[in-house]
């Protein structure tokens, strides 16, 4: 049986890597250039640069064991970062235990591993048809290809778009696309002034009750990253949503004048590059199923959407949906 998986971000990429362990032929089509969706690092001549995911953990034991298979490949490194906390105004330490792992020498790093023997096809499927117990997927006018099976791993809103055909007469989908699983964030990295230096000896800041701003880090702290002039603004899923169609200079503006304000002093941006993910974090009470199975259609969803969010979670839920597949 030849399974299409659409998206190879690291749900899409466990779930074909355990299919093709248990036997399955797996084709994996994504429309970006790289593999790794939102775990991409954008690569520049200074460094690849952190714009989506930040770092990952592991809560269960088997995502503890894929990331200490990880770290013997040297795909994964533990990031120590120094990490501080803003609340109600004030920046101060706030170190804990917790292990916090990232590709090296990119976020996608992991994913290319676990793609490392799968085909991967770049091209964006516009129209999926259930046709006489098969899949036909397009991208355009071109058929890529007729498949006895389909796993969707990529986010819930473009999943819904593919799906039409099937959406009215499956009850799971339809309640599964009935709320929204996932907001946006707006993502700016900042360049500053070799002469210029924030007064933080922090490398990552979890910003708490901010309208604007939920998170920073310093690009630098990490291997592979681009140097210690890099910083990373995300913004809240309620303001990027709020300004979602602005320009990416209009949201790069918003960015420094937060960056001088959370710190209370004046810098100078050399360059700035931002990023906008329209399906980036999870609605908090979104119901989480895991993945879906649905045997009538051929068809399997996966993705962090289904699970909680997190990478941790999106490798979990494509794993499961692998096993589904097997029974
Ligand atoms: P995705 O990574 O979105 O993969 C879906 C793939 O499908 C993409 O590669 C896309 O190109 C492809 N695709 C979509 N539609 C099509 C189509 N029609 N045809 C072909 N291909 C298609 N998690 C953490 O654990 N730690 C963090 O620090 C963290 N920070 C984050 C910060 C930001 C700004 C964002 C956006 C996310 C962050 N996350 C973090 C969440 C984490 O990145 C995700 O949970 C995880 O990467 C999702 O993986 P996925 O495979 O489910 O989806
Ligand atoms: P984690 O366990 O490090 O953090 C989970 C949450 O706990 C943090 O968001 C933060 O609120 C709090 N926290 C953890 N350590 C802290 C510390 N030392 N000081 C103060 N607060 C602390 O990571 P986990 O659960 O693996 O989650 C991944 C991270 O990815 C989270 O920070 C989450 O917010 C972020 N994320 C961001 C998205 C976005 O769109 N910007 C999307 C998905 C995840």
């Amino acid at each position: 049986m030849t399974i299409a998986i659409i998206g190879a971000g690291i749900a899409g990429a466990a779930c074909a890597q355990r299919l093709q362990q248990q036997g399955q032929h797996v084709v994996v089509f994504d429309k970006g250039r790289a593999v790794g969706g939102r775990m991409s690092s954008k690569r520049t001549s200074a460094g690849y640069l952190d714009l989506g995911a930040q770092y990952f953990t592991a809560r269960t034991p088997a995502f503890s064991s894929q990331c200490q298979r990880w770290l013997a490949q040297q795909v994964i490194e533990r990031w120590h970062g120094a990490l501080g906390l803003i609340e109600q105004g004030m920046l101060g330490a706030s170190p804990d235990a917790t292990e916090r792992y990232i590709g090296i020498p990119s976020m996608q790093k992991p994913v290319q591993q676990l793609l490392a023997d799968i085909s991967v096809q770049h091209a964006e499927v516009s129209a999926v048809h259930f046709e006489q117990g098969c899949w036909q997927l397009y991208a355009g006018a071109d058929l890529l290809g007729q498949f006895q099976q389909l796993v969707l791993a990529v986010p819930q809103q473009q999943a819904a778009r593919l799906l039409q055909q099937v959406i009215e007469s499956q009850w799971q989908l339809k309640s599964l696309f009935a709320q929204i699983a996932l907001l946006p964030c707006w993502a700016v990295n900042i360049e500053l002034a070799e002469s210029d230096s924030l007064p933080v000896q922090f490398d990552g800041i979890f910003v708490k009750q901010d309208a604007q701003i939920s998170w920073l880090a310093r690009q630098g702290s990490k291997t592979g990253r681009a140097g210690p002039q890099h910083w990373l603004v995300h913004f809240t899923p309620a303001w990027s949503a709020e300004h979602l169609e602005l320009s990416a200079d209009e949201v790069a503006q918003h960015a420094l004048a937060a960056l001088q304000r959370v710190f209370n002093t004046r810098v100078k941006a050399v360059a700035t590059l931002s990023h906008r993910w329209r399906y980036a974090q999870q609605v908090a009470d979104y119901p989480l199923l895991g993945a879906l199975r649905l045997h009538d259609v051929k068809l399997g969803l996966c993705g962090d959407w289904l699970n909680g969010g997190r990478v941790e979670n999106a490798w979990l839920s494509g794993k499961q949906l692998a096993e589904e597949l097997a029974l």
